[in-house]
């Protein structure tokens, strides 16, 4: 494994915005755990990617941020007092971040030749795509999405819907999973968003942290 190109970037991403840093984590550990259960190894398997992969793809979807400007990282919370420029700027900026991790990923592809990077980048690409052609950048639709980004996208949400934001509270674990389960078949892939769901209600989550210490956790990935 790339243990010190993976670390590079998770810390810049920690220095640049630790909230962002602290949501991949808990998608990255929510993978991990996924991959070790029947249904995940199944996932895997069918997305052509290996668990490390898979969660190396949790740490990095969102490391395009490290490159935002500092004042668009933390604005989610000021968007009613931005001015018409302001916000185009912030949504475009939202809407290509998939893109910009895309290209930080490839780039250490084209440095090493490993497919590993590219797996991880297409994926990475899509965490935002929607299974019936509503999400971005692309509108790409059911099957033209890579399965590790449908994957993503289910993981990515239901940490996002569970966190704290300082614009808004977080939500409970038994809500998120009952909204998102409204979504199957549209935001999400119908088979492996159910899949998905049935795993992160089965599991024990307390306080949204059921990796306990994530930064541990890290350690011990990278490690392994
Ligand atoms: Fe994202
Ligand atoms: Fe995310």
């Amino acid at each position: 494994m790339y243990e010190n190109e993976i670390r590079q970037l998770i810390q810049q991403l920690a220095w640049t915005d630790d909230v962002t840093y602290y949501h991949s984590l808990r998608v990255a550990c929510l993978l991990a755990k996924f991959t070790e259960m029947p249904a995940g190894q199944k996932f895997l398997k069918q997305a052509w990617v290996t668990q490390s992969e898979c969660i190396t793809a949790g740490l990095l979807h969102e490391i395009g941020k490290v490159s935002w400007p500092r004042d668009y990282l933390f604005s989610s919370d000021r968007l009613a007092q931005m001015d018409d420029e302001t916000l185009t700027k912030f949504w475009t900026l939202k809407i290509q971040h998939p893109l910009l991790s895309e290209r930080m990923i490839l780039e250490l592809y084209a440095k090493s030749g490993n497919r590993f990077w590219e797996r991880i980048a297409r994926g990475v690409a899509a965490h935002h795509e929607s299974f019936d052609g509503s999400g971005y950048p692309y509108g790409l639709t059911g099957t033209e999405i890579p399965l590790l980004g449908r994957g993503l996208r289910v993981f990515d949400t239901y940490v996002a819907m569970s966190e704290y934001r300082r614009y808004r509270s977080h939500f409970e674990h038994e809500r998120v999973l009952k909204e998102m389960g409204y979504s199957l078949g549209c935001r999400f892939d119908a088979y492996w968003g159910r899949e998905i769901l049935a795993f992160l209600e089965s599991i024990y989550i307390e306080n949204g942290q059921p990796c306990g210490n994530l930064d541990q956790w890290l350690e011990e990935f990278l490690a392994g």
